[in-house]
């Protein structure tokens, strides 16, 4: 029998990104704190079949892709490069194990009462956990609503699991599809597609609009098409998906106006759709807006006293780093009467390769609003490290106000540039100017040099291009 009070300061549902972090948060700041979790891991679908093992399989894949095309320009000859399929996704599985395992020794540490079942709202400040056919009744003062998003699909789209997929099976196909389907070049058909045409699988993504990576600037976007496309991946834009089914040992996909497409399996990577199904917000009288998102004010709260909502339940990009730092602000409002999110420096990155990462506001949006601004690019081909690297396709473009020099917006094609784009994020939560980071002493021969080269573009003053 369990042990564990039921009386709590804060009960947060969902231990995702949002989840975990606010319970620790809250820990920290003195509140006693509950966590619910259905799944047996923690680590929401970030952790177990999100980000970090896709992260895990392009980084495996990567390697294996070099190793088959790149290591003989180095210098460095090997035997036939084999794939072990099983190994790789094994090791997947680990890195996600270790990370899952950490965040239990972090509930453990912080004192974070870890609730194991379904969350459902059955009063103001009260919910039922049920688990394995009984259920337990649980108060707080607080309850914090994380329970972060799930796969979205199409009409006619029938996700089997088996021959049409969504992300989660697509991290682990137990052989590489010869032929495969990606619905949707968005984050998760553009990595995991990435991820299988790499392994050897012949990937087409059938796209909705004429572009690529939907809301990224314009003109990285069609780089870094050019450049998927140089790596064998086939694109069909403008390409409007009916229905997709399975059909004997493969899937058909039907498109508007264009002959059916068969694959071996199909991926649907349409977007996702918050999870609010079940958590009884009828009992707190909480109603859903148009695209079945909770609508919270400023501080996350929702219409229930004492309920509040994070991440990819309520507005803004379905984001791991958003959800993060809503529940941060959201408990710290809760605990200190301070607490804050800076909407217009929120990252968002790809981790294809190269990596497409953006921070601030996209020269179309930019012109939307009619706000003048400067350009400045550097080219990764003249940056001395990407160069020795063997990988300096890509740009930095950074987008500066006309007036003020005051960065508005940073984009980013090119190695790492996930990472890169950090200094971009700091500079622009700190005001800085182009001319700050341009004026600032970059270590060579490396990356972000190209940040600061882009930076001296915008000053017309470019030295190394
Ligand atoms: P997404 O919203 O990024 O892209 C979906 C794509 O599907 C869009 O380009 C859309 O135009 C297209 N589409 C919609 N209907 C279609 C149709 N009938 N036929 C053809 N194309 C169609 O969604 P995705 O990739 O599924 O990702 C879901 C969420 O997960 C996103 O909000 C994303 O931010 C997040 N995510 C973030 C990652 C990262 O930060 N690296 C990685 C993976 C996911």
């Amino acid at each position: 029998m369990s042990t564990a009070p039921t009386e709590f300061d804060l009960i947060v549902i969902g231990a995702g990104p949002g989840g975990y972090v606010g319970a620790i948060r809250a820990a920290q700041l003195g509140l006693k704190v509950a966590c619910v979790e259905r799944e047996p891991l923690l680590g929401g679908t970030c952790l177990r079949i999100g980000c970090i093992p896709s992260k895990a399989l392009l980084e495996s894949s990567e390697r294996f892709y070099e190793a088959q095309h790149t290591f003989a320009a180095h210098g460095i000859k090997l035997p036939e490069v084999q794939l072990d399929l099983p190994t790789m996704l094994g090791r997947k599985d680990n890195v996600v194990a270790t990370l899952c395992r950490g965040i239990e020794g972090l509930f453990k540490k912080n004192k974070i009462t870890r609730l194991t079942g379904h969350a459902r709202f059955t009063g103001p400040g009260s919910i039922s956990v049920e688990h394995a056919g009984s259920a337990a009744e649980y108060r707080a003062k607080f309850i914090l609503i994380a329970t972060g998003s799930r796969v979205g699909s199409l009409p006619g789209v029938a996700i089997d699991g088996q021959r049409v997929t969504s992300s989660t099976e697509a991290l682990a196909y137990p052989t590489v599809p010869k032929t495969l389907i990606v619905i949707g070049a968005g984050f998760i058909g553009l990595e995991l597609g990435s991820v299988w045409r790499r392994l050897g699988s012949q990937v087409t993504v059938l796209e909705y609009l004429d572009r690529i990576l939907p809301g990224a600037d314009a003109e990285i976007a069609a780089e870094a098409l050019k450049l998927f496309k140089k790596q064998g991946l086939e694109f069909q834009l403008g390409t409007r998906v009916l229905s997709a089914k399975a059909d004997g040992d493969g899937a058909v996909v039907e498109i508007a106006d264009k002959p059916a497409l068969r694959a071996e399996r199909v991926l649907v990577s349409v977007g996702r759709v918050p999870n609010t199904e079940g958590l009884g917000l009828d009992a707190i009288g909480v109603q859903l807006d148009h695209k079945g998102r909770i609508p919270v004010d400023k501080h996350y709260a929702t219409k229930a006293p004492g309920v509040f909502a994070i991440g990819d339940v309520i507005e803004g990009p379905m984001l791991a780093h958003k959800a993060e730092e809503e529940a941060v602000a959201c408990v710290e409002q809760l605990v200190t009467g301070y607490g804050h999110v800076n909407y217009d420096v929120i990252p968002s990155v790809a981790y294809t390769h190269p990596e497409v990462a953006s921070v601030g506001r996209t020269e179309e949006q930019l012109q939307t609003a009619g706000v003048a601004y400067r350009k400045g690019k550097f080219m990764f081909r003249a940056n001395g490290r990407a160069l020795a690297m063997g990988d300096a396709d890509g740009m930095v473009k950074i987008l500066s106000d006309a007036q003020t020099d005051r960065i508005l917006g940073v984009h980013m094609l090119g190695p790492r540039v996930g990472d890169l784009i950090a200094e971009a994020a700091t500079a622009m939560e700190f005001g800085a100017s182009s001319e700050d980071l341009a004026r600032t002493c970059h270590a060579h021969p490396t990356l972000p040099e190209a940040t600061k080269e882009a930076a001296l573009a915008v000053l017309g003053r470019v030295i190394s291009s």
